[in-house]
């Protein structure tokens, strides 16, 4: 084919996205039409995705794409680099079709917001929401529109490294979180200016892995799978996610890049999902890795005629495709389905009308302030104060002398969280820096402590070129931490900022304990002995066995990886200039060995009410450190009034209820109001609690608001392994109203048939 006339291109670059949507079925028919002149290579190009800029690139990508060998690229982050790249494709590929450029936005682009576990932390939909908008239009400012976010995979095993990346235990929290997050990538239409098509990843059951070893096979009973681990994909096929990733591991012996069942007939065929699936990376490759596929073909043949439609990163696509066609193993319509759908996204997104970014333009996007505050809202929202005895919290900001100290005070970069490479451009400031800001005319002393490193390197370290410092002796170690105990005697007051380096968590950051590592306990062991008033400031991707700290340490902070302006909004919630109101979207166990600890679990024949209760570790108690849904404020609040409309509906009706809730101190603060169910009997047991409704509402002192909630037929469904089915099942239920997963305030009502 001809090049097309370049004049036209370079008038239409400008306009980043389409203004107005293209409907779908308008899409269908342009694709079908560009899809009966296209060849086979091309066609399997649209299906090939590479990795530009880290790692081995297979040949030479601008061959590849003037070829129109290769459909989209990831980790393209430049906008230069986009346009030159796209100049090929739309001016010299055979058929002129667009190149995709995704990328990791997880959680922020430019500007770094809280890690997705601190956002789901926020029990805050809208703000969610409104963040992913703001990260998505940094996105699409370079060029970049298509993000692999949002990742919904539950995570009941805090062990597992890539918890900080998803919402945490619960289904119902995950399922708000993935509709409230795709809403916020996608805007109000896929190809909404500003806004990028989402992926929802990964599909499914990779937080279930053994051990909470990343990549290992995941087992997981139908049960689960139904009513835990498929909710919040569901919930984000729902809400129009445009595409959709598989997962590495193994799902009861199948790898969730070559199966049917999860690809086909949950995603397609039950659920009706029209967008297109890519594989995880390098998964399609690694399926005869696995012991799945024969060798690559079979690889190839299997991912394709499972349902990935798109191959990231390993070009098996590319290679095993053409002849597995010409040999009549893998269909030329199958080949056109994955092809269609990939270029309706395409389509959709307008990136046939308007390929190219304005270069100019990122760094006025980048750096406007409204995206900065949102940041130091959400980071200030998503904190969790789990303790505060003798309201040591907030701080006097007249203190004379504050002595801060640990491995985490005085980083910019661990702040960030895991997925945020390209915000590092922008450096962020410290928690030591930010208390310098809000204390002019303290003394603040600083010191480490203690440093933190990985026993076995992360594989961004290589990826990056990332180095970290040399190890202190034993000697200088010892030096260090007596420096930071003697800060810790001469302050009036101790902000000790421990927990997890960020490479210590997200992919390959799994742990086998969740102490805190190195030295740190140590170091809070001795700090805490100098008998100063201290406040622990946690920063972790993940609960960490915070038993001792919970015994001793007055106040404890968790702010997770708080992002680019995390360490501002911790100051802000030290010195009560923003008040605490996060809740914990995951159990924090006691040790790791109480793992799996989470609070949806089913009753035991001896529960712990029993009065002969043995159903425990003769060890340990059972139950966890911090409950599910747990967080304090600097004010209180109270529960009263939980009314329901009737005490009794026929299945399938809905049963509407409200609950009163109150500030009964003197600040103004937010509670989160929940609502958990449970069944008594039926086909199956039910877990003890489920969470079914939350709101997070914001409370003047002495102000009382009535939420009111409703429980619908889907809310009372569950998937039954005794009759394999959806059910509404008659029973008695019990419903509790509070601040967290032991709320107390109960009432029953009865589900008749
Ligand atoms: C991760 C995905 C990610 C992809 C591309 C993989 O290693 O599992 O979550 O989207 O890399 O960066």
């Amino acid at each position: 084919m001809k090049p097309r006339p370049v004049a036209a291109l370079v008038f239409l670059a400008l306009v980043p996205a389409a203004a107005q949507p293209i409907p779908e079925a308008q899409a269908d028919q342009r694709a079908r039409a560009l899809l009966a002149q296209m060849t086979l290579p091309e066609k399997i190009g649209q299906l090939s995705q590479l990795f530009y800029g880290i790692g081995p690139t297979p040949s030479d990508p601008i061959e590849l794409v003037r070829s129109g060998s290769v459909g989209s690229f990831l980790f393209v982050t430049d906008p230069a680099t986009t346009n030159r790249l796209q100049h090929i494709a739309v001016e010299q590929s055979p058929h002129h079709i667009p190149l995709l450029f995704g990328f990791d936005v997880v959680h922020g682009f430019h500007t770094i917001f809280p890690v997705p576990l601190a956002l789901a932390a926020s029990w805050d939909p809208a703000l969610i929401r409104a963040v992913q908008s703001l990260a998505a239009r940094e996105a699409a400012a370079v060029g970049v529109r298509w993000t692999f976010a949002p990742m919904v995979d539950i995570a009941r095993d805090p062990r597992w490294g890539r918890i900080v990346e998803g919402a945490g235990e619960d289904p119902v929290l995950g399922s708000a979180i993935a509709r409230a997050q795709v809403q916020g990538f996608q805007g109000p239409y896929i190809g909404a200016p500003d806004h990028v098509i989402a992926c929802v990843k990964h599909f499914a059951g990779y937080g279930a892995a053994d051990g909470g070893r990343d990549y290992d096979s995941s087992y997981i009973p139908d049960t689960l799978l139904w009513n835990v681990y498929l909710r919040p994909f569901e919930a984000a096929v729902q809400a129009g996610v445009g595409t959709l990733m598989s997962a590495y591991m193994d799902l009861n012996d199948v790898p969730a890049t070559g199966n049917r069942f999860l690809l086909d007939d949950v995603l397609r065929k039950t659920w009706g999902f029209r967008g297109f699936v890519v594989s995880d990376a390098f998964s399609v490759r690694d399926l005869a890795t696995h012991g799945f596929a024969r060798d690559p073909a079979d690889a190839a043949l299997r991912a394709l005629t499972a349902g990935v439609d798109m191959d990231m990163g390993s070009m098996t696509f590319a290679r095993q495709l053409p002849a597995l066609v010409q040999q009549n193993r893998v269909s030329r319509d199958r080949i056109d389905e994955a092809v269609r759908l990939i270029l309706i996204a395409k389509i959709r997104l307008g990136l046939f009308e308007h390929p190219f970014v304005d270069e100019a333009r990122a760094p006025q996007v980048f750096n406007d302030p409204a995206t900065r505050r949102q940041a130091r809202l959400a980071a200030a929202r998503s904190a969790v104060l789990l303790r505060n005895e003798h309201s040591a919290l907030p701080l006097n900001p007249n203190l004379a002398s504050l002595a801060v100290l640990g491995p985490l005070a005085d980083s910019s970069s661990d702040i960030l969280g895991s997925w945020s490479f390209a915000g590092a451009s922008a450096p962020a400031q410290t928690i030591l820096q930010a208390l310098r800001a809000r204390l002019p005319n303290a003394r603040i002393d600083y010191a480490p402590g203690v440093q933190l490193r990985r026993r076995f390197p992360s594989m961004f370290d290589a990826l990056f070129g990332i180095k970290h410092p040399t190890p202190w002796s034993p000697a200088q170690a010892r030096t260090e931490l007596d420096r930071a105990v003697s800060l810790a005697r001469a302050a009036s007051t101790v902000v000790l900022v421990l927990g997890e380096a960020q490479e210590m968590s997200g992919e390959t950051g799994s742990r086998s304990s969740l102490d805190l590592p190195g030295d740190q306990e140590k170091l809070l062991e001795a700090v805490a002995a100098a008998g100063k008033p201290t406040v622990l400031v946690v920063l972790a991707g993940r609960p960490l066995n915070l038993s001792w700290a919970s015994a001793h340490i007055p106040a404890i902070l968790d702010v997770w990886y708080p992002g680019v302006e995390g360490a501002s909004a911790t100051a802000d919630l030290l010195f009560g200039d923003a008040v605490p109101g996060g809740k914990l979207p995951v159990t924090f166990p006691r040790s790791a060995g109480q793992i799996p600890v989470y609070y949806a679990h089913n009753l035991t024949h001896e529960p712990e009410t029993a009065l002969d209760f043995t159903s425990r570790y003769q060890d340990e108690l059972t139950s966890p450190l911090y409950p599910f849904g747990y967080g304090l404020s600097y004010t209180t609040f109270s529960f009263s009034h939980l009314r329901l409309d009737k005490p009794a509906v026929p299945a399938g009706s809905t049963i509407i209820g409200s609950v009163d809730v109150a500030n009964t101190g003197s600040r103004p603060g937010d509670e989160v109001v929940q609502i958990y169910v449970h069944q008594r009997s039926g086909s199956a047991s039910r877990p003890v609690r489920e969470l079914k409704f939350f709101e997070r509402v914001s409370l003047a002192p002495g102000e009382s608001k009535t939420v009111r909630f409703s429980l619908g037929r889907s809310d009372l469904a569950y998937w039954s392994s005794a009759t394999r089915s959806w059910v509404n099942e008659p029973s008695a239920f019990d419903l509790w109203a509070g601040a967290d997963s032991n709320a107390p305030l109960h009432a029953t009502f009865d589900v008749t048939p």
